[in-house]
């Protein structure tokens, strides 16, 4: 029995501690892990080496995925696929450990189907936008580096009362923005699933601004694609002079925090004994739920789609109106 590890869709902290940790545990447990160099695209191209000891020394605290991603389009392709497994086959590896996002989850899925290949899928991504799950790999120390960022960025606005729109990523879902806001003390936050009145937060502004106000943070989630938006609204219906900082790519790498680092090791940790341990259906995904950690079908993550906490939307109600 042969089993491996790769990573794909977006890189996200976290990734390299849970490929240590895979390959750590494996030797711990008798048996040699395998490494698969670029995501999906690499299991086709056959990027596939024997880890050893030396491949992840000293990667604890890198930020990205030594062993690279990939967002493949030809995997979709049986024939591809076929290609795919027969690289396994050629190691003797018939069990995968994937850190990604459910896009890739339901491919492998897909491959499971076509080949028997069994796989557990770690969710990992900065969005936090898989359903089942409260907790994706990599979500703390973006958290933490848009925190360094606003923090930073409030420094010169206040220093030249300006207003700041601080964009995030996060894709279609606001997790990101929304939690950002609320621990950078940001007086408006925008995100796909609240509703906002920008007249009532204007009135509201004004007010302040005019009470002594120096500086407004507003943390825009990018699925909104209301950055620019909220510029100009600033600038002329609220009269503060403001700036974008749309943050970007900065978000997903940063050495991972020691969050991410211990999710990083259990996540794996509970992975590999399942998959060693157990028949794993057609595939199952680790999830983190109600502060534990448990195992759910493919088909469970993608029967909805994830929603933040209702509580944490009503906390970040007075920001949006
Ligand atoms: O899914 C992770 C993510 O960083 C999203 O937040 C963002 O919208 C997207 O990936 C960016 O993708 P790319 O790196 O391909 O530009």
């Amino acid at each position: 029995m042969g089993i491996a590890i790769l990573t794909s869709g977006g890189d996200c902290a976290g990734m390299n501690p849970a490929i240590k940790q895979f390959v750590d545990y494996c030797f711990d447990k008798g048996l040699q892990p395998y490494l698969i160099f670029d995501g999906l695209e690499g299991l086709i191209d056959g990027n596939i080496k024997k880890a050893t000891h030396c491949d992840v020394a000293g990667i604890l605290h890198e930020g990205g995925t030594i062993l690279r991603s990939s967002r493949s389009k030809r995997f979709f392709e049986y024939d591809y696929r076929k290609q795919a497994y027969d690289n396994l086959k050629k190691h003797g590896i018939n069990k995968l450990i994937i850190l990604g996002g459910d896009g890739s989850f339901r491919a492998l899925k897909q491959f499971y189907h076509d080949f028997g290949v069994e796989f557990i899928g770690i969710p990992a991504t900065i969005d936090n936008d898989i359903f089942g799950t409260d907790y994706c790999l990599g979500v703390d120390t973006a958290l933490n580096i848009i925190r360094g960022a606003t923090d930073a960025i409030r420094d010169t606005s206040a220093s030249f009362r300006r207003g700041c729109v601080i964009e995030t990523m996060g894709r279609d879902c606001g997790y990101l923005a929304l939690v950002s806001a609320l621990t950078c003390g940001a007086e408006v936050c925008i995100i796909p699933e609240l509703s906002y009145n920008l007249e009532s937060l204007g009135a509201k502004l004004k007010e302040e601004i005019k009470n002594g106000r120096m500086y407004v943070v507003c943390v825009v989630a990018e699925g909104t694609k209301l950055t620019h938006t909220l510029v100009d609204w600033l600038e002329h219906d609220v009269g503060i002079e403001t700036r974008a900082t749309i943050l970007g790519h900065i978000q997903r790498g940063g050495n991972p925090t020691v969050h991410d680092r211990l999710m990083a090791v259990e996540f794996v940790t509970f992975a590999v004994d399942k998959i060693l341990g157990q028949d794993t259906n057609d595939g199952l995904v680790i999830v983190y739920k109600d502060g534990k950690f448990d195992f759910v079908t493919i088909d469970y993550v993608n029967s909805s789609t994830y929603t933040i906490k209702p509580n944490l939307l009503d906390m970040a109600q007075s920001m949006t109106k």
